[in-house]
C-alpha cells in the first residue's frame, strides 16, 4: 500500500549546522519510503557537509546556489517552490528561522521559502542559548502562527558541550511530523482516538513481573495512522520498546489495574478505542515486599484474574463510539477472535496469529483477518502493521459514520 511519501516533492534544506550530517540519513529515509527529494545546502551547511552525498543518496542534483547555471531553463527556484508537496528544513539554524519569519530571501531557500505555498516543517538545531534566545523564540512564534511546523528540538548535550534544548530530534520523529503534514486522507479529523499498547507487567515482588512479549510496535503504527489521518491520539502504553510518535499524548502505566484507571478516566471523550495491548489476564494475588530468595523449595503463587479493559470499555460504550479489539492466538484464531468480538461489545477485532510461522509479538507483519459483527472474516493474509493499520482505519472511518 502506498504510504504518505509514495511519489512525493520534497525540498530537504540542510542549513549551518553540526548536525548538518544526520540530514543524509534523513534523505535516505525519505528515499526509502518514496519519495523525491530535491537536496538544498545553504553556504554554510557546505560547512559541514557536501553536496556529493546529497547527490548519490536522492539522485536529484544538489542545490547549492541561487545564480548555478542550471540545464532547466526555467525559473528553478520558483519551479521547484510550486511542485513541492513539503518543505523541510532540517537541521534548522537559527539564521533560517529568523529570515524565514522575517521574509529575508537573500539565497536559494530562504528565497524559495517565500515562494511556496508547500507545507513548512522546521527541525531546529542550535546551540541552546541560541534557541532560548528570545528572538529565536518569537522567531518560531511567527512561523507557527504562520502555519510552519516543528519537530523538535531535543534536549540532551550538545556538540558545544552545553546541555539543553538544542538537538536535532531523531530522524524517526522528523519523518512522522512530515508523514502528518504529506497525509492527503485526513478522514479522522476532529476525532478522538485512545489505545492501549505494549504489555502489562505484573509484580511477583520488587524486582520480578510477569509479563508477555509485546514490543509495542502495532501500537506506534496505529497512533502514527491515526495522526496521519487528522486524530488527536493518546496512547496508554504498558511496558514497550517500540518508540511512539510525539505527536501523540502518551500515558505510561505498568500493569493492568493501572491501564484499566487510564482508560477509565479518558475514554468518555473519544471517538474511537482500540485496545492492541497484551494485558495480562491474571497478576499475583500478593506481590512479596522483598525479593524471593533462592530457597530451592518450589515457589506457590496465587493469581487473581485482572479485569478486561476491552469488555468495560464495550459494556459502557456511547452511542457512536467505535471500539475495536485483538486478538491474539495460538490455534483457533478465527472461532476465538469471533467469540472475543461478541463477548466484549466490539465493532470490529483484528484476529493476529502468535503461533507457528508468523507471530505477531515484535515481528513487522501479521497473520491477520479483520472481524465485524454478522460478516464473515476478511482474510488479509500476511500484512505488514503499518499497510494493516490503513484496513483498520479504513473500517473505522465508515463506522464512525454509520
Ligand atoms: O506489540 P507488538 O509486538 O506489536 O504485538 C502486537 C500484539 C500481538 C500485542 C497485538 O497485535 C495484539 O494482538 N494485541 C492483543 C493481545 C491480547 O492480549 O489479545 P487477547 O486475545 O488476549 O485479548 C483480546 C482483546 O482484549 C485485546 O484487544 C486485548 O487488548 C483486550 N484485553 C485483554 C485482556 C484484558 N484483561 N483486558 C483487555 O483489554
Amino acid at each position: 500500500m502506498p504510504g504518505p511519501f509514495s511519489q512525493k516533492e520534497i525540498v530537504l534544506g540542510v542549513t549551518g549546522s553540526i548536525a548538518a550530517y544526520k540530514a543524509c540519513d534523513i534523505a535516505s529515509r525519505l528515499v526509502e519510503a518514496g519519495a523525491n527529494v530535491i537536496p538544498v545546502l545553504t553556504r554554510s551547511a557546505q560547512e559541514f557537509v557536501g553536496p556529493v552525498s546529497f547527490e548519490a543518496i536522492t539522485g536529484n542534483h544538489a542545490i547549492t546556489a541561487l545564480f548555478e547555471r542550471l540545464q532547466n531553463p526555467e525559473i528553478e527556484h520558483i519551479a521547484v517552490a510550486r511542485r513541492a508537496h513539503l518543505f523541510l528544513i532540517a537541521p534548522a539554524s537559527a539564521n533560517i528561522l529568523a529570515k524565514a519569519a522575517h521574509g529575508i530571501a537573500d539565497d536559494w531557500l530562504s528565497t524559495t521559502l517565500l515562494a511556496t505555498r508547500a507545507p513548512i516543517l522546521f527541525a531546529p538545531a542550535m546551540n541552546t542559548q541560541m534557541y532560548l534566545h528570545p528572538a529565536t523564540q518569537a522567531n518560531i512564534e511567527i512561523l507557527r502562527a504562520r502555519g510552519c511546523s516543528f519537530a523538535g528540538p531535543a534536549s540532551g548535550t550538545l556538540a558545544c558541550g552545553e546541555v539543553g534544548p538544542g538537538r536535532l530530534i531523531e530522524t524517526s520523529a522528523i519523518l512522522e511530523a512530515a508523514g502528518v503534514l504529506l497525509s492527503e486522507q485526513k478522514d479522522l479529523a476532529g476525532k478522538r482516538v485512545l489505545i492501549t499498547s505494549g504489555a502489562t507487567h505484573e509484580p511477583l515482588d520488587p524486582v520480578r513481573f510477569l509479563g508477555n512479549r509485546s514490543s509495542g510496535k502495532m501500537g506506534r503504527a496505529l497512533a502514527l495512522e491515526a495522526l496521519r489521518r487528522g486524530a488527536d491520539v493518546t496512547v496508554v502504553s504498558g511496558p514497550a520498546q517500540a518508540p511512539l510518535p510525539h505527536a501523540a499524548e502518551v500515558v505510561r502505566v505498568k500493569t493492568a489495574l493501572d491501564m484499566l484507571e487510564a482508560v477509565q478516566s479518558r475514554v468518555d471523550t473519544v471517538d474511537v478505542f482500540i485496545a492492541a495491548a497484551a494485558v495480562a489476564d491474571y497478576r499475583v494475588d500478593a506481590p512479596a515486599p522483598s525479593k524471593h530468595k533462592h530457597t530451592g523449595a518450589s515457589l506457590q503463587l496465587t493469581l487473581s484474574p485482572n479485569p478486561d479493559i476491552a469488555a468495560w470499555v464495550g459494556q459502557h460504550k456511547r452511542p457512536g463510539q467505535v471500539s475495536v479489539g485483538f486478538a491474539a492466538e495460538t490455534d483457533d484464531l478465527l472461532n476465538h477472535a469471533g467469540a472475543k468480538l461478541a463477548a466484549k461489545n466490539l465493532d470490529l477485532i483484528v484476529a493476529n496469529s502468535v503461533g507457528g510461522a508468523h507471530c505477531a509479538f515484535g515481528a513487522d507483519s501479521v497473520l491477520a483477518w479483520l472481524l465485524t459483527p454478522g460478516n464473515p472474516p476478511e482474510p488479509l493474509d500476511l500484512i505488514s502493521k503499518e499497510d494493516l493499520t490503513q484496513r483498520i482505519f479504513d473500517k473505522v472511518a465508515l463506522l464512525l459514520q454509520s
